[in-house]
This record gives C-alpha cells, structure tokens and sequence, in this order.
C-alpha cells in the first residue's frame, strides 16, 4: 500500500481560521520563560524579544543593500556597535514588559496561547523585535511596533511624554525589514499581522496605528493594506547623504480605532 502525505493546508490570509490563527498566536516560550508570536503558516517562523548574542544576525539583515537602502533613520552600513547599544538599551525595557505579560495572563502554558485576565491593564510598547526562523537558529526580519515620538511640527517628546496622553491620542508606529532570500511567500504580511492583532489589539490597543512605504515598494504597501492600514496621503524626504540623498516619495498609512 502506498502512502501519501499531503502538505499542511495554507490557512488563506482573508479567511476567517487565519483570522482567529492571529488572535492566538501568543504563546509562551516555557524554556526561555518568555512570549513568542507564532505565524500561521510557517510553524517554524517566531517572532521574539531581544535576546543577547543576537548582534551579528542584526548586522547581516540590516546591513543587506536591499533592505539597508529603505531605512530612513538606521545606520548604513550599520556597525556592530550599534547592534550592541541598540540590544542593550531595549533589553531592559522588553524584559519589563515580559513580566508584565506574565502577571496578567490568565495562564502560562507550554506553546500554548496566552491571553489577558479580564481586569489586566494596556501595557507600553511591544518586546517583539526579532523574527526567528527557530529551523535555521537565526534571525530573518525584525519588526518595530513602537510609540511614535514626533510632534505635529517635527520636533520630538520623550517616550514617557507620549506615553502619557491617553490611549486613544497614542500613535504607534510600525517597521519591518526581511531578508530578501525570504521575500514573496506571504511572511512579512504574517509578521506584521501577528504582531498587531496577536499582540498590540489586544495588549496595547493605541488609538492610531502608523506606518511609511515609500511609492516604489508595491511589496510594503500592500503589507499594510492587508493588514487594515489606509493610506492617507503622499510624502516627499530628501534622505540622508550616506544613502544617497536623494528625495524619496512614500505613501503614510494609516488605521485608526
Ligand atoms: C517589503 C517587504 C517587507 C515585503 O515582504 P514579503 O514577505 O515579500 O511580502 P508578502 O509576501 O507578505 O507580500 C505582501 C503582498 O505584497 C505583494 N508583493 C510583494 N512584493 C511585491 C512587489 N515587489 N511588487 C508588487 N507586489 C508585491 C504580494 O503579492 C502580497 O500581496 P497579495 O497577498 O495580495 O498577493 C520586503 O520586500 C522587505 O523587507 N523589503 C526591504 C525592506 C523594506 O522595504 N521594508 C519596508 C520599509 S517601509
């Protein structure tokens, strides 16, 4: 008798099992005692808070020239430095918040999805940065899902200052870069996905959520699109010298609740 296998059926990302995929995808990572943020349709894809020793994956994704070339604000080439106070500076902050999911779950079991306890308060900012491909043991794409810091007029507040206006006035931004070895297979729309109706709809819930695409990139319009974001108007930004310099257009998306 001949026996067959058949590949595990992909949930279709405007279904409605995908949907409720999403909504469960915090788990808890019982060997390192911290969440994760399982993608629907790739069992061994995660995304995790910092961790140590994490700093040359960071460098070899960040520092790849398509992915390099599309970040307004990061250092190109980034230096191994940087990685290094960018890990130990959010550390801290992503263990805090670690905790706080702990304290407010209803329970914390092995893989299993983690939900808030009725009474449990909206938490500030996210622990998840890093995507893992848990097969290969290294990271594939990092995610921000961040407060937004800047005024109406440009200038800056602290992150305590933003955080201190109400829920719904709070604008979180989103960011998101992938290795391009994994581009085309639907991974950054379940990363983006995950992270904002796995985690931040149900742990943070922000009154706007923000992002940029620039024009050229069909690919990052259409990640946010598909995960509920509208675009609301055109940009223009010369950017930075050591990029180029030159004025690039992007699109400002947003969604708000
Ligand atoms: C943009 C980026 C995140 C897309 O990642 P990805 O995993 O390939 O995206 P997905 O496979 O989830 O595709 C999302 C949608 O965009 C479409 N898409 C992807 N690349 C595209 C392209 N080059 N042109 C047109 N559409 C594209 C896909 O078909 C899919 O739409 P569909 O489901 O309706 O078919 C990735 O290319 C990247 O990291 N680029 C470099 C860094 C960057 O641009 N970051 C964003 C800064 S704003």
């Amino acid at each position: 008798m001949t026996q067959t296998t058949s590949a595990p059926r992909r949930l279709a990302h405007d279904s409605e099992e995908y949907k409720a995929a999403l909504a469960s995808s915090l788990r808890w990572d019982a060997d390192r005692k911290e969440p994760y943020l399982q993608l629907p349709n790739f069992p061994h894809i995660r995304l995790a808070p910092f961790r140590e020793g994490i700093e040359d994956d960071m460098v070899t994704l960040f520092n790849h020239p398509e992915v390099g070339k599309r970040l307004y604000s990061l250092p190109y080439p980034m230096p191994r430095s940087f990685a290094e106070s960018w890990v130990e500076k959010d550390l801290p902050k992503h263990k805090a918040i670690i905790s706080a999911i702990a304290e407010h779950a209803v329970s914390l079991e092995a893989d299993e999805p983690i939900s808030p306890k009725p009474n449990a308060p909206l938490l500030n900012g996210s622990p998840f940065k890093s995507v893992w491909d848990t097969e290969q043991g290294r990271i594939i794409a990092d995610i921000k899902y961040a407060i937004d810091t800047e005024n109406a007029d440009g200038s800056n507040k602290t992150e305590d200052e933003a955080y201190a206006v109400p829920r719904a006035q709070q604008k979180y931004e989103l960011g998101y870069v992938l290795e391009p070895a994994a581009w085309g297979k639907g991974l950054a729309t379940e990363i983006v996905g995950a992270i904002v109706y796995g985690y931040g709809d149900v742990w943070v819930r922000p009154g706007t959520l923000s992002a940029y695409a620039e024009t050229d990139n069909a690919g990052s319009g259409r990640v946010l699109v598909k995960n509920g974001l509208q675009k609301i108007k055109e940009i223009s930004e010369k950017w930075p010298e050591h990029k180029g310099g030159e004025v690039h257009h992007a699109g400002y998306y947003e969604r708000r609740v």
